[in-house]
């Protein structure tokens, strides 16, 4: 957690430093030096209070609309420093392409400058309160060597990451369950980080049960990391006990009557050498109650899984959540790749695996990368 607050601190840090240098191209004079004032203010009293309450006691009601009004200004100010730097640099490169003469008294505002932040907050809008709200359809064949004739156009639908908390609620939970719950799949998959919240966490498990009866194959449920960390595993457990969720939990069982198995597994929170030790240790648990000659759909929160799935060569399709798909994207690419995989499907030989953009954020902005349900056909591959 240190290293984390350490790396956001000096991130925002660096943001400051180049929006202050920056901003001599949006204004000048008394402008100026107050905008400097202003974005300083901002940066270190308003993302500082930030970073001091996020996921406290004050992250409701009042207080988190006010957290979420900071990091819109905060993702406002990042596209305004991009696009102004963009536009920087290109109208440098074609004063030295056209080979102007140096001139000190050369205007260094650029033109129409108040379009930049006005950019920048009409896009930060965009994602706060439009974006974030409207959740996408995705829809994948997957061509299965060996799939048994019972599992032949059998889909499983999957949602993920929805982050009960301030910014989803168990109103929301319902509103997507009955989404998905009317698209006609045959299987829900839960990707894990839902139960993220002491105040919603009873009544949402509670409603995820009821959506059981909308699928003939069930609603089955992988873990998390966030479910450790606000009393989730609790409710993961009573659900495991009461059996109308399937909980695979380093686990396997099969599918009755469609000849699939579905496996999951717990969060590995090893770092360096004893992530991927965990990680090696619960796929083989998962495994072990699949025969041999059997096929597994994974369900595990952390992508790297998919690499144990392709090695396994029993897993054809495995379904991943927990990057959120680095919630902003170009052209359904992710603009902070940071994970090994990050978003969308991988396919590594005849395997496939998926990472979900999640449905919900404790981060309440996303643009490129909206929240989705993804649904997964799968169907018998003829060539084998
Ligand atoms: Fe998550």
């Amino acid at each position: 957690m240190l290293v984390f607050t350490l790396i956001l601190v000096g991130a925002v840090g660096l943001i400051l430093g180049a929006s202050l240098y920056f901003l001599r191209y949006l204004a000048q004079g008394r402008r100026l030096f107050f905008a400097r004032i202003a974005i300083a203010a901002f940066d270190i009293v308003g993302i500082g209070s930030l970073l001091l309450f996020i996921r406290s006691a004050f992250m409701h009601g009042w207080g988190a609309a006010t957290a979420l009004l900071v990091m819109l200004l905060f993702v406002a100010q990042i596209i305004t420093l991009l696009v102004t730097a963009c536009a920087a640099a290109l109208r440098y490169l074609r004063r030295r392409m056209l080979s102007a003469p140096y001139d000190p008294a050369r205007r260094r505002l650029l033109a129409g400058a108040a379009a930049y932040p006005a950019a920048g907050l009409l896009l930060g809008g965009y994602g706060a309160f439009f974006e974030r709200r409207h959740t996408v359809r995705s829809d994948y064949t997957i061509p299965v060597p060996r799939l048994p004739h019972e599992a032949e156009g059998m889909v499983v639908a999957q949602i993920s990451d929805v982050h009960l908390g301030p910014y989803f609620s168990v109103a929301d939970f319902e509103a997507l369950l009955t989404e998905v719950g009317a698209s006609g799949a045959d299987l829900l998959a839960v990707t894990g980080d839902i139960f993220d919240d002491e105040r919603q966490n009873e009544a949402a498990a509670e409603v995820l049960a009821a959506h059981a009866a909308d699928y003939p194959d069930g609603i089955w449920y992988c873990i998390g990391n966030h479910e450790y960390y606000h009393d989730g595993r609790r409710i993961v457990d009573r659900m495991a006990h009461e059996g109308r969720v399937r909980v695979v939990l380093n686990s396997a069982a099969q599918v009755p009557g469609r000849g699939v198995y579905i496996a999951g597994v717990d969060y590995p929170f090893g770092r360096g050498n004893d992530f991927y030790l965990q990680k090696e240790a619960f796929f083989a648990a998962a495994m072990s109650e699949v025969p041999a000659d059997a096929l597994t759909v994974l369900l595990a929160h952390h992508p790297e899984f998919i690499d144990d799935a392709a090695a396994d060569g029993r897993v054809p399709l495995t379904l991943t959540g927990h990057t959120h798909g680095s919630q902003f994207g170009v052209f359904g690419r992710p603009l902070f790749p940071v994970f090994k995989y990050t978003r969308g499907m991988v396919r590594i030989g005849d395997n496939y695996g998926y990472v979900h953009t999640g449905n919900g954020s404790w981060f309440p902005l996303r643009i490129g990368c909206p929240p989705e349900i993804a649904y997964f056909r799968l169907e018998r591959n003829a060539e084998q």
